[in-house]
């Protein structure tokens, strides 16, 4: 079994975790999470906090000569700005902060308090942040190496921000790769592109926030990672709830999504074929690669929405936690959109829940043995 922990503050010393489960022998170059880490940071519509921070890993434990052990992976990724925030982060000193008791609507401000006896907002909204997603990342970054061993890869498009929807239908996973990576807001559209960006500088302009849509495509999938004979291994389920814990994060479909709801079942199913190279397969994808929570060897594709961002540079009301009296909720430093940087964080979620599957499936060990077993298991596809 594959399973990570993160630690560690948005203004705090660094961002951490610890990987378990990885199996020996599989080759990682650092520039790859740090370019990862960096595609992260970028995305028209982001806050001046990423123009501070340069996010690169320090791997602590678990690799030796450029390859994984078999070890727990730990790992960290220093916070540039801490240096400004040494004094009111100190771990046992008095914090020589401003106490912050106005909480965000939209944000965890308020319920944290509450939940954790805090009168200091910052206490809750430090861990809260998004930017812990950097961690992810980061296990996204080495979990997407494991994978490309076994021929499955990872793309992601942003498909709308605010009211603006890309003309995205028909376009080939190549055209998606290299077009949204080309892009400001990682959209393979370039008029809609133009236009996400204009909404973007409104929103900004108007001290508001704006949310939307990406999609994660996965190729490369053999036909049975996941399992429909428990609901906690049912890799649809899987796939949700990591998608669902990314901050911000309201809604996923799987394949047609919500559509299927007002469609008739002859429309919907994807119906069987076989030829004897191909072995059994579709000519249309609507359920995205999953069927009983087990992957069918058609791409994986799954959208993701986003909601708007909650930090408002124009204030929503609120209510002061200590005086009970009707405020402007607190201004934090914030991004506005980050719906092409949440599009990267998706990616490595849903690397990560496919790796674990890979390694139920095929032992994790070490990476020769993954491989022998998963040739083993395609001999098998192919005698059927
Ligand atoms: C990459 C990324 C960056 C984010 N940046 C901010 C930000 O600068 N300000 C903010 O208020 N919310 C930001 N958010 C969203 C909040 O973290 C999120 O709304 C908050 O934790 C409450 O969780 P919920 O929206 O899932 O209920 C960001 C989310 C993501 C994915």
């Amino acid at each position: 079994m594959l399973r990570y922990l993160t630690a560690g503050e948005s203004h705090g010393r660094s961002l951490m975790a610890i990987l378990e489960g990885m199996p020996s022998g599989l080759r990682v170059d650092k520039t790859t999470i740090d370019r990862e880490l960096k595609r992260r940071q970028a995305g028209y519509g982001r806050g001046k906090r990423m123009n501070i921070e340069k996010d690169r890993v320090q791997i602590l434990s678990g690799m030796r000569g450029g390859e994984t052990l078999g070890s727990p992976v730990a790992l960290s990724i220093p916070n540039k700005d801490w240096e400004n925030w040494k004094l009111i982060m100190d771990t046992f000193g008095p914090s020589k902060g401003e106490k912050v008791t106005r909480p965000r609507p939209g944000h965890a401000d308020l319920v944290g308090a509450l939940k954790y006896d805090q009168d200091d907002i910052r206490n809750v909204l430090e861990r809260a942040s998004a930017r812990e997603t950097a961690a992810r990342v980061a296990i996204g970054a080495i979990v997407k190496v494991l994978l490309s061993e076994f021929g499955i890869s990872i793309v992601s498009q942003v498909i709308q921000i605010g009211g603006v929807k890309a003309k995205v239908e028909g376009l080939k996973i190549s055209e998606i790769k290299r077009k949204a990576s080309g892009s400001k807001v990682s959209c393979p559209d370039r008029e809609a592109e133009r236009l996400m960006i204009e909404e973007i500088d409104k929103a900004k302009k108007d001290g508001d926030t704006l949310g939307g849509i990406f999609e994660v495509i996965t190729t490369g999938l053999p036909i049975g990672l996941g399992s429909y004979v428990h609901p906690d291994r049912r890799l649809d389920g899987r796939l949700a709830q990591g998608l669902m814990s990314i901050p911000a994060v309201k809604g996923v479909e799987i394949g047609l999504g919500f559509r299927v709801s007002e469609l008739p079942g002859s429309e919907v199913q994807d119906e069987i074929f076989y030829e004897q190279k191909k072995g059994f397969y579709r000519k249309t994808n609507n359920a995205g690669g999953l069927e009983g929570g087990v992957t069918n060897g058609e791409p994986l594709r799954i959208k993701v929405a986003l909601k708007p961002i909650s930090t408002l540079q124009r204030p929503l009301s609120s209510v002061d936690l200590i005086t009970k009296k009707r405020v402007k909720a607190t201004v934090e430093r914030a991004d506005v959109c980050v719906v092409p940087a949440a599009a990267v964080i998706g990616e490595s979620v849903v690397a990560f829940e496919l790796a674990n599957a890979l390694i139920e499936k095929f032992g994790g060990d070490s990476i020769s043995e993954m491989q022998r077993n998963y040739r083993g298991y395609l001999k098998y596809l192919k005698q059927r």
